[in-house]
């Protein structure tokens, strides 16, 4: 059946996000056993459990406009993902794994803040209250983790590079 009108791209959009919910909780897994920082580990392992949540306001979305899920593959967060098998292809030293981690999650951040941005404004425009209040939710959790992240990688960046410096 074709995409006609703004709520099948709205159904559609919703189960690419929980696509990318879903490849993020794995990806988010992977992070916290790498970080080395008690910060960083901290964040991922918070944000799994937040990513857990929000794949259930996802479901709730999902009950509230009487559909089920399509099956579908986010290419974007698998995209992500697969930056972060490349980044161990490099070899890191683990410190620049860490700064690549954290730069790497700020940006799984920032696709996900884009994802709900959208959606919130897509469930405003259908009217849908509840469904705007269950996205907003996911919304400011994204964002709260972009800042923590954005923060970590600059304090560890700081650092890491000063002491390189006293290296040389
Ligand atoms: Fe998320
Ligand atoms: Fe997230």
């Amino acid at each position: 059946m074709p995409m006609a009108t703004p709520r099948d791209l709205f159904v559609h959009e919703l189960a690419d996000t929980m696509s990318a919910e879903h490849i993020t909780l794995k990806l988010l897994s992977e992070l916290q056993k790498e970080a080395r920082h008690p910060e960083a580990k901290q964040a991922f392992r918070e944000h799994e459990q937040e990513t857990k949540q929000q794949i259930s306001n996802l479901e709730q979305v999902f009950e509230l406009l009487g559909e089920e899920p399509e099956q579908t593959t986010c290419h974007a967060a698998e995209g992500l993902q697969r930056e972060h098998e490349a980044l161990h292809e490099e070899q890191p030293t683990p410190e620049v794994l860490e700064m690549g981690n954290l730069g790497g999650a700020a940006k799984t951040e920032h696709y996900e803040i884009a994802s709900y941005t959208a959606l919130v404004q897509m469930a405003r425009d259908l009217g849908e209250r509840d469904i705007v209040r269950l996205l907003k939710e996911n919304l400011s959790q994204e964002k709260a983790m972009a800042k923590r992240v954005e923060a970590l990688a600059k304090e560890l960046g700081k650092q890491a590079t000063a002491a390189v410096g006293s290296r040389q």
